[in-house]
């Protein structure tokens, strides 16, 4: 070993005591006759001293050390005269009498120190010196404890953790797939699995009845501070179950590692909220529940007055931003222009401050009687002090989805999304389809797997539209950290999604005959769900983007920026994969 203990461990207590450490040497400053070095390992920082009036030649060596040289050193523990109270061994020190490098180190491009100086993309590309930076290594062991924790929960409810292949075949629904071209089936392609989801129903139908894995899962999407084209999920699976036994399951899951990761017991049951009802108070089917602001609709209180706006619009509605009439002209103007912004869409904003005397100041006070000022107040109950936002538009779901954006931008600014809260709720009762423009048809909103709502399924002949699905989503601060379903188990019901979804029976046979067929042979009602362990780690971590709880992440153009990936292949590659590039222009 070259080493008897680590940097992080050494207390008071043990001074006197002869020790070894090896570390990286995070910085050295000469003071005087003393060197003084910070070492470093993954547990800590002790502070060596070197004196040249004790050893000036093993002192003259130490001012050569460089940051991040890899060191061993002998030496005595011994109580430090200024004492550092912001280290755990900020009490001791270690008076050095040998010294031996064990590899030099270059300048290293950023400072490894929990305020770097470097940007972004230079430690990604120098990652794994990123990660020697406390604050990026905690992540990483929250993260491990957490995959523990979750292992430890399910095995004690007799879960049983399957693999399953990672080359499987392209699925037409859902996100793009990766995929992956076969030398020894020319022309042909796996696909990277967008989650283990008809995989688990087989594990079903072979009477795994409580499955889960930790597994990683590649989709081919548009990037966000919450996405990655490869992540992780918590993957389960439960037969002879309903929509409650899972939701109680993993809400049981939940509770257990916001208790054993954060300390936080959470006694309450979790709300739950229609889709509907999430859609028309907040916009989104993720609300953010820590803060109130929840919409009030205005069409009957502010059409008919002239306004052509209001009076042209399919819906009107705001949020009321308690004591928040102190918002300056300015300040309404960056509103203004953050809900114009082409990503958001809004073509303007009405604001109303009411005032201590209890009246209301609106941008469209020509329009508005006083009277009619006053029952808008009434509507959002709003106090002397508070502003009101409002918006319109002639698409009644893109406004409240505008109106989405709106609320969280004030939650932020007025300090309401505080990380160290959490809200957590489920989504319930989604509908089973949404029209898709791109394709012009219903798509599964969750997948073609789901099962409908028992009573809404007459509806799938006659308004499919309106079909709700047994499909759940668990939601805490805004972020959808899992979700899930019951799932059809009927051949004949899993062929007429098919059917609702626009394939052909041929088509269906082709994609999806391997499930369809399995129902045939005695499949159990079964339903599961996936929680993303990405995303629950940054949410306990407080972290602003996944990427800093994933040891070697992508970047936002899906680039790993270290490995330099993706890259192009050789001739040679190419030729024995079949495959001939052809790049089009417009790429
Ligand atoms: P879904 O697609 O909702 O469901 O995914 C489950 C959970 O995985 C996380 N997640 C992601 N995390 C990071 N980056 C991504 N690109 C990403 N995409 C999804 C989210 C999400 O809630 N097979 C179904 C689950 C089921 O029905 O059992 C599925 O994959 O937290």
């Amino acid at each position: 070993m070259f080493r008897s203990h680590t940097c992080g461990e050494l207390r008071l207590a043990d001074a006197g005591k002869n020790v070894t450490l090896a570390g990286w040497v995070q910085r050295a400053r000469k003071m005087g006759g003393m060197t003084f070095v910070d070492l470093r390992d993954r547990y800590g920082i002790t502070q060596l001293v070197f004196n040249t009036e004790v050893n000036a030649e093993l002192c003259e060596r130490a001012n050569h050390l460089g940051r991040e040289f890899v060191i061993q050193v002998k030496g005595t523990v011994s109580e430090r005269s200024s004492k550092n109270a912001n280290i755990p061994t900020g009490e001791i020190e270690i008076i050095v009498s040998e010294l031996n490098i064990l590899n030099s180190a270059q300048t290293p491009p950023f400072t490894i120190e929990d305020n770097t100086d470097g940007g972004d993309d230079l430690r990604m590309k120098y990652r794994y010196l990123d990660l020697r930076r406390s604050a990026v290594r905690k992540n990483l062991e929250l993260r491990h404890r957490m995959t523990m924790e979750v292992r430890r929960y399910l095995d004690s409810k007799g879960f049983l953790e399957v693999e399953t292949p990672m080359l499987i075949g392209s699925t037409p629904e859902g996100a793009r797939d990766f995929v992956v071209p076969s030398r020894m089936n020319p022309g042909q392609f796996y696909a990277l699995p967008q989650s283990p989801q008809t995989l688990k129903q087989l594990l079903m139908v072979s009477g795994f009845d409580r499955y889960f894995q930790i597994v990683k899962c590649f989709r081919d999407e548009d990037l966000r501070a919450d996405r990655q084209p490869e992540f992780t999920q918590i993957d389960c699976e439960m037969s002879f179950v309903e929509q409650e036994d899972i939701i109680n399951t993993f809400e049981g899951m939940a509770k257990h590692l916001f208790k054993e990761l954060r300390g936080v017991e959470l006694t309450e049951p979790f709300l739950r909220m229609p889709w509907a009802d999430a859609m028309k108070y907040y916009g989104s089917d993720k609300p953010d529940l820590r803060f109130g602001m929840k919409f009030v609709e205005l069409m009957d209180v502010l059409k008919g007055y002239g306004f052509s706006v209001f009076d042209n619009a399919a819906y009107i509605g705001g949020i009321c931003a308690e004591g928040a009439a102190h918002y300056t002209r300015k300040q309404l103007d960056q509103l203004t222009e953050f809900v114009k912004r082409p990503q958001i869409g809004a073509k303007g904003m009405v604001y109303a401050r009411i005032e201590a005397d209890g009246t209301v100041k609106s941008s469209v006070d020509k329009f508005y009687s006083q009277e009619v000022l006053q029952k808008m107040k009434e509507a959002f109950g709003a106090k002397p002090g508070d502003l009101i936002l409002i918006l319109s538009g002639d698409d009644a779901m893109k406004t409240r989805k505008q109106l989405c954006e709106l609320r969280l931008e004030m939650g932020n600014q007025l300090g309401l999304r505080d990380k160290n809260k959490f809200a957590c709720l489920w989504v319930v009762d989604f509908p089973m389809f949404e029209w898709s423009e791109e394709e012009g048809r219903l798509m599964a909103m969750h997948h073609p797997f789901t099962h409908p709502k028992d009573e809404d399924i007459p509806l799938l002949d006659t308004d499919p539209a309106a079909v709700r699905a047994d499909a759940y989503d668990m939601v805490i601060n805004g972020v959808e950290v899992g979700g899930g379903s019951i799932r059809i188990h009927d051949s004949a019901l899993q062929a007429k999604m098919f059917e609702i979804l626009g394939f052909t029976p041929e088509k269906a046979q082709e994609q999806f005959g391997f499930l369809m067929n399995a129902f045939k042979f005695g499949a159990p009602p079964h339903g599961g769900l996936a929680y993303g362990l990405d995303r629950w780690v940054s949410l306990f971590a407080g972290l602003d983007s996944i990427r800093d709880c994933i040891a070697f992440p992508k970047n936002n153009s899906g680039r790993d920026v270290m490995l330099d990936a993706p890259g192009f292949l050789d001739q040679k590659q190419l030729d024995e994969l079949n495959l001939k590039i052809d790049i089009k222009e417009n790429n």
